[in-house]
């Protein structure tokens, strides 16, 4: 089968087609054809070596597939050949995929299979960052960087749908519109206007409940001067590779609360990944949710497509085509 390899860190020429054999489930394993991979931010972090307890190269690159069911091992009970599904995995830019039970859901048919492998990762954290952590109630104002991206582009629905008031920041004009048709009433388009004064006009110089960040650098310490006083920024991820330092006695001086997040840890709480599940599928059927999903990659072009994301030219969510 075709795989896409990190042969070592570094620029996307480090992306290399390998002939793998197909794998072999484990007893209580599941194999997945892919239809479509999903490509995440954290790729491209993992592919240049920077990502928290990533993958030592080489690896096989991608986390997340759509696809159908192939083969089950001996103890599954859960799943059956021929399930439509979306999973996290190891080595998504590949054919065929070795998945855990529990890592994998199943396809919403109101979903295409483009749309599906958005789902695991991008959906899952907007979700849990949200409202499992956030507890972002009716009302609240939050901040939301990066907004016109696979995981931004969620972010503003689900804030919508609970009758939260969303700030989201993009780079250009088209984003911006974009981020106000999904329900986003203030997008600041970050290169003609500074989003600090935005929440201060927005939430009367109170500042916002929540905040999401993505970004890191100096978008880091401006994010958390938008905080209100017990106010919660979650920091997801370092897009810019800037590690923000945090002072200790600002955060008690103003009453703040900075909290990491990483999906991983929420994937195996079964309480919580089942209201997740659950309003997916009531935002979907009442069509509260649409998943963004325009850009599409052939499986031999993973490289153009990291340098696609990297060089800030997607909205919403990136995938590669694996197979019809
Ligand atoms: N902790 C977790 O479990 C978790 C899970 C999923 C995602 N994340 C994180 O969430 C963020 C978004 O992920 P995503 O996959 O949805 O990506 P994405 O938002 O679709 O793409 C990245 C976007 O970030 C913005 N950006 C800001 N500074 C950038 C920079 N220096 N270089 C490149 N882009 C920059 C760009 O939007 P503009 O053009 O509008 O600036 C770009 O389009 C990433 O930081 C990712 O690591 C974390």
């Amino acid at each position: 089968m075709r795989s896409v390899w990190v042969g070592s860190y570094g620029s996307t020429s480090v992306l290399e087609m390998r002939e793998m054999p197909v794998p072999e489930p484990g007893a209580a394993e599941v194999r997945i054809r892919v239809k479509v991979a999903g490509i995440n931010y954290a790729d491209i972090m993992q592919r240049l070596g920077l990502y928290p307890n990533g993958p030592k190269a080489p690896f096989p690159a991608g986390f997340e597939v759509a696809g159908v069911v192939d083969q089950v091992g001996s103890e599954v009970t859960e799943w059956h050949v021929g399930d439509e599904v979306m999973a996290f995995c190891q080595g998504g830019y590949s054919d065929y995929v070795i998945s855990q039970p529990y890592q994998i859901m199943p396809k919403p048919e109101q979903l295409s299979w483009h749309q599906a492998a958005a789902v695991p990762c991008q959906y899952l954290t907007a979700y849990h960052a949200l409202l499992t952590l956030g507890q972002l109630k009716a009302g609240q104002t939050v901040l939301v960087q990066a907004a016109a991206g696979g995981l931004g582009t969620l972010i503003i629905q689900i804030a919508r749908n609970v009758g939260a008031i969303s700030i989201g920041t993009a780079s250009t004009a088209e984003k911006c519109a974009l981020i106000r048709e999904l329900g986003c009433p203030y997008p600041v388009q970050y290169t003609q206007a500074d989003f600090r004064d935005v929440v201060k006009s927005v939430t009367r110089g109170q500042g916002c409940e929540l905040v999401i960040e993505t970004v890191g650098g100096n978008v880091f310490d401006r994010s958390l001067k938008c905080l209100r006083s017990r106010g919660m920024l979650v920091t997801l991820g370092i897009a810019s590779a800037e590690v923000p330092q945090i002072s200790a006695v600002s955060l008690l001086a103003n009453n703040w609360i900075v909290a990491g997040m990483h999906l991983m840890g929420y994937v195996t709480d079964r309480s919580a990944m089942a209201h997740a599940m659950r309003d997916l599928h009531t935002w979907l059927l009442d069509g509260k949710l649409e998943i963004i999903a325009r850009h599409a990659f052939p499986l031999e072009e993973a490289a153009r497509a990291h340098d696609f994301i990297s060089g800030r030219q997607s909205v919403g969510k990136v995938v590669l085509h694996v197979a019809d």
